[in-house]
C-alpha cells in the first residue's frame, strides 16, 4: 500500500542543479527522446561510434558472394555488430527476433543491377518500419545521378515519416561510376543530406581531405567498406576514417567476404571502439582467424 502521507520526504537536494547531459552524438542534441534512444541502439554510447554490419546488398544484387546463405554466414556475426543494416525480407526470414540491438532497415529500392540503379523509390511504409521495431531507415541518395531529385525526395519523405515516429534516417550517398570520388564531391553529397534532414549519413572514405568531409557535415558520418580488400588494407581504411572524424563503419563485403569473418568483425571493432592501430587490429585478426571458418564451407 502506498504511503498515505509522505510530507516528511525531504531528500530534494535543492542546492544541486538537475543534471542535463548533452547527448553523445554529433548534431543530435535537439532530437526527441525516442529518436535518441534508437540512436543509442545503433551507436555505442561509450565510444560514440558504431560497427554496422551491412548485408542489404541482395535488394539489387541478389545472392551475391558471401550472402548466399544469410542463416549460415551472417547470423554467427550478428553478436559482434552494434547494429544490422538489412532488408525486411532478410530480417523476417533469417534474423532471430531475440536480437536486441538496433535494426537499420533498407527502405529504398526498385531497380536491379541490370538497370539504371539511381531510379529508386521508397520501398517500405512507416507502419511496416514501426511494426519491425527498427531504429533507422536507410535510403540511397544519388547526388549528381540521373534521378538525383527523386532520390533526394525519397530521403526527405522518409525523414518526415521517421521524425514523426522517432525513427532515424540514414542517407546513403551512392556514387555513380561517372562521378569523381573525391572530398569535394563527398562534402557536397553528405552536406546536402544533412541539410535536408538526414539523421546520419553514410559515404565513402577518400584518401585526400576526408577530415574536411566529416568537419563540414553536422551529423555523424559512417563509411561504407566498399569492394573487398585484403584484410590489412580494410582495417587501415577503417582506422583512417575514424581517426579523421567518422563515427564508425557500415561494412559488408570486407567482413562477410573475408577468409575469417568472425575474426575480421572483431578486428574492425578494435579499430572503431578501441582505437587500435591497423597493425594491432591485423594482429588481432590473425590471432582470432585460427578458430574461424566459413560455416557454409564446413
Ligand atoms: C548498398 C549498401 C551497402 O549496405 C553498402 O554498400 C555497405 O556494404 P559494403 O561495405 O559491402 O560496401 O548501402 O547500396
Amino acid at each position: 500500500m502506498a504511503d498515505a502521507d509522505n510530507t516528511e520526504a525531504k531528500n530534494y537536494a535543492a542546492d544541486v542543479p538537475m543534471r542535463s547531459e548533452p547527448f553523445f552524438l554529433k548534431g543530435s542534441n535537439n532530437l526527441d527522446w525516442g529518436m535518441k534512444n534508437r540512436l543509442a541502439a545503433i551507436f555505442n554510447p561509450s565510444s560514440g561510434r558504431t560497427v554496422m554490419l551491412a548485408f542489404d546488398h541482395g535488394y539489387f544484387l541478389g545472392p551475391t558472394s558471401g550472402l548466399e546463405r544469410v542463416d549460415l554466414n551472417i547470423v554467427p556475426l550478428i553478436q559482434y555488430a552494434d547494429t544490422l543494416m538489412l532488408t525486411r525480407g532478410i530480417l523476417r526470414t533469417s534474423i532471430p527476433p531475440t536480437y536486441t540491438r538496433g535494426i537499420v532497415l533498407r527502405a529504398s529500392g526498385g531497380p536491379s543491377i541490370l538497370k539504371e540503379l539511381s531510379n529508386e523509390e521508397i520501398a517500405v511504409s512507416i507502419d511496416e518500419a514501426i511494426r519491425l521495431n527498427v531504429a533507422a531507415m536507410a535510403v540511397q541518395v544519388f547526388v549528381g545521378g540521373e534521378h538525383e531529385t527523386r532520390s533526394v525526395h525519397n530521403m526527405t519523405r522518409l525523414v518526415d515519416m521517421g521524425n514523426r515516429h522517432g525513427i532515424a534516417t540514414l542517407a546513403v550517398t551512392a556514387v555513380g561510376t561517372e562521378m569523381v570520388r573525391d572530398a569535394k564531391y563527398m562534402r557536397l553529397a553528405t552536406r546536402m543530406c544533412a541539410e535536408l534532414g538526414a539523421t546520419y549519413v553514410k559515404t565513402y572514405y577518400v584518401d585526400e581531405g576526408f577530415e574536411t568531409v566529416t568537419a563540414a557535415c553536422p551529423v555523424p558520418i559512417v563509411i561504407a567498406g566498399g569492394k573487398k580488400l585484403p584484410e590489412a588494407e580494410a582495417l587501415q581504411l577503417a582506422h583512417n576514417a575514424v581517426q579523421q572524424g567518422a563515427a564508425g563503419v557500415d561494412m559488408g563485403r570486407n567482413i562477410f567476404q573475408s577468409d575469417a569473418p568472425v575474426a575480421m568483425i572483431q578486428a574492425v571493432r578494435g579499430v572503431v571502439h578501441k582505437n587500435l592501430s591497423p597493425k594491432e587490429a591485423y594482429d588481432l585478426y590473425l590471432t582470432l582467424k585460427d578458430g574461424d571458418e566459413h560455416p557454409a564451407d564446413s
